[in-house]
């Protein structure tokens, strides 16, 4: 499949659209897979489950997810990946917890780009271990999606899942849905069964908490990122329309405060909220006093390292959606 999108190409907003492309699209895999085994890095995001579901409508038990915990999840989720998908959907999971490797290889690197390219390279490693422990893997399966290969030929930013892996692997890629927005990943999940719950799910970057955690990454300051994320979801899930990508911040700066009546320098913690159709223009979405002050009083109260809460509500453009 080309990288580029066909002017032609219907988008995909109905289920019988979608059900046309799945059927396009198993015809495809059991075509370039045949009877090889594919390895998935499923991190649990809508692209990566929805590639998931796809591969095992299309290969079954050829398929092997595998999911890395790299230390740059969201609170609760390795959690959530092994009950949905080892223990709901039966699918053949190898959980693999490297946050060690990771943060240490990341440790005192500030430049974005050069953050992403460790994570990235990280994780050809982890897959590349992985499938030597296991027989016959020739296919590494990856949720890439359009906007993905848009942005990185733009020279926007690198991301991790574009770019293509060293020829020494062996690899073939197989990426079903990298034509795709992310509208028609979520159409696409739907018609293939998925739970709303995982389709409508919002968007999380592959390279995670590492983007929000900005500079050089901490232990404690990603911890807090962490506390402070889980805080925010759960307070904005409340809204009656949740928005399309909601999450917090924290900067690599400290500001000056006061606790028991002494200075406390402390880190700010922003919460950002967007609404968007295709992650390629996004609006901020509006808060409430009520809410922002809730969240605000929730952080302060129980995150450490924290002493001051902010809202972002830039649009995309001219910022981007993440900060890195
Ligand atoms: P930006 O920040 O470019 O984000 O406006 C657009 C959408 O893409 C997600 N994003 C990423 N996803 N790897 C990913 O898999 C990345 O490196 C990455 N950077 C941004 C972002 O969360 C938003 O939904």
């Amino acid at each position: 499949m080309s990288d580029v999108r066909p002017e032609n190409m219907e988008r995909i907003t109905t289920k019988a659209l979608a059900d046309a492309f799945i059927e396009e699209q198993i015809a495809a895999i059991k075509e370039q897979v045949g009877d090889k085994k594919v390895l998935l890095a499923l991190s649990g995001g809508v692209d990566s489950s929805v590639v998931a579901a796809l591969l095992i409508k299309a290969i079954g038990s050829q398929l092997t997810c595998v999911h890395v915990n790299h230390g740059l999840l969201r609170k609760g989720e390795p959690e959530m990946v092994i009950k949905v998908f080892r223990e709901e959907l039966g699918a053949n999971l190898i959980y693999v917890d490297a946050v060690d490797r990771f943060l240490d290889k990341l440790a005192g690197v500030s430049d974005p780009e050069q953050k992403r390219k460790i994570i990235g390279a990280e994780f050809i490693e982890v897959f590349a271990e992985e499938a030597a422990k296991l027989e016959g893997i020739e296919f590494l399966g990856q949720g890439t999606i359009y906007p993905d290969i848009i942005e990185s030929a733009d020279g926007v930013k690198a991301h991790h899942n574009v770019g293509g892996l060293p020829e020494e692997l062996n690899f073939e890629l197989v990426e079903p849905v990298k034509l795709l927005y992310k509208d028609e990943v979520r159409v696409v999940g739907s018609a293939l069964g998925l739970p709303d719950s995982m389709v409508y799910r919002q968007p999380f970057p592959g390279p995670g908490l590492g983007v929000r955690c900005t500079g050089a990454i901490t232990r404690d300051r990603l911890e807090a990122l962490r506390e402070a994320d889980a805080i925010v979801r759960e307070e904005i899930a409340k809204m009656d329309k949740t928005p399309w990508q909601y999450f917090c911040v924290i900067p690599d700066v400290q500001s000056t405060g006061i606790k028991d009546g002494k200075r406390y320098m402390g880190w700010p913690v922003i919460i950002r909220a967007i609404d968007t159709v295709d992650a390629v223009t996004a609006e901020a979405v509006e808060l409430s006093w009520k809410q922002l002050t809730t969240m605000r009083d929730r952080i302060i109260e129980t995150v450490p390292g924290v002493n001051r809460v902010l809202w972002d509500f830039s649009d995309k453009p001219v910022a981007t959606i993440e900060w890195e």
